[in-house]
């Protein structure tokens, strides 16, 4: 395997994943009872923005570089985006470092309460040393090493009967990485029907992630929405055109207000300015009111 998410860490794929990751979190802790969270794809934990990964591709300076400077000091932005500031900014000051990214088990290490338990699992034995580390003494998520899939099925359902799974693939090999996830997704909601579960997916060309959505909808029997933000016409040869999460079993309003945060979002991203083919959207895969 080759991919390595330094490259990519604080890029506007990992930002509009951790402000909807922040958002679930805060709306399924609307409740006492302890949750899960499961993150199958966990990756280092922690990433140097000043070092040469991040600097050589530039993509955290556009992402969350140039949102949380547009963030700075307002207040009539929307909560969810504020919360992500809050969030990244209390990290930062936390652990001292004050220019690295946290990822996203750092992030849920942080809003868990005392009830709620994480398991972080990494198949790459060096991003597994490294997420180890980055979460030293936290004692409510768990670092595992291996198979995210394979441990998933182990892990539900939970004995609380709440919980939220984030599937957060490379993509290397885009299709086969779409199957698993889908059969993750399937596998995950035969345990436990109610299960918020996350998959985080590239927009490429839109044809192609339309027609896998199309295939989850015909499948699905729980409430499920698309969510996505794009910085190129979802049909350009850019590359990462766009970042979409699937979520199945959105608590109440997340798709409405997830609406109007990523519509305030992809403006304030740099190099995305009007007539760059920026936008954003949230559709219902399966009918129901939100
Ligand atoms: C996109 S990164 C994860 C980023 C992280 N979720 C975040 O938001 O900060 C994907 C990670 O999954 C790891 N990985 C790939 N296949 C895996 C598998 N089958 N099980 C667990 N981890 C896997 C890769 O090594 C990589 O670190």
């Amino acid at each position: 395997m080759k991919y390595r998410h330094a490259y990519h860490a604080g890029n506007f794929a990992d930002l509009h994943k951790h402000v909807a990751l922040i958002a679930l979190l805060r709306l399924l802790q609307q409740k006492d009872k302890g949750l899960l969270f499961v993150d199958t794809h966990a990756g280092r934990g922690r990433y140097a923005l000043g070092g040469g990964e991040a600097r050589m591709t530039g993509e955290a300076l556009a992402g969350a570089g140039a949102v949380l400077t547009a963030l700075q000091g307002r207040t009539d932005v929307e909560p969810e985006l504020a919360d992500y500031a809050a969030v990244i900014a209390g990290w930062r000051r936390a652990s001292g470092a004050r220019h690295d990214y946290p990822g996203s088990p750092l992030i849920a290490a942080q809003l868990l309460r005392p009830q709620d338990r994480g398991v972080a699992i990494e198949s790459q034995p060096a991003e597994f040393e490294a997420l180890r580390k980055a979460l030293g003494r936290e004692a409510r998520v768990t670092a595992e090493h291996g198979d995210g899939y394979a441990r998933l099925r182990a892990l539900l359902p939970p004995a609380t009967r709440r919980g939220l799974v984030l599937i957060d693939p490379p993509y290397e090999n885009s299709r086969a990485d779409f199957r698993a996830a889908t059969a993750a997704m399937r596998a995950a909601l035969e345990r436990f029907e109610t299960c918020v579960i996350a998959i985080w997916y590239p927009v490429k060309d839109a044809r192609d992630t339309d027609r896998w959505l199309q295939e989850l909808a015909r499948e699905l029997a729980r409430p499920a929405c698309a969510a996505e933000l794009w910085v190129h016409p979802p049909d350009s040869r850019a590359g990462l055109n766009g970042s979409g999460l699937v979520v199945v079993n959105p608590p109440w309003h997340f798709a409405q207000r997830c609406e109007i945060w990523q519509a305030a979002l992809w403006p304030m991203l740099a190099r995305v300015g009007a007539g760059s083919g920026g936008g954003s959207r949230v559709v219902s895969l399966t009918g129901e009111r939100r």
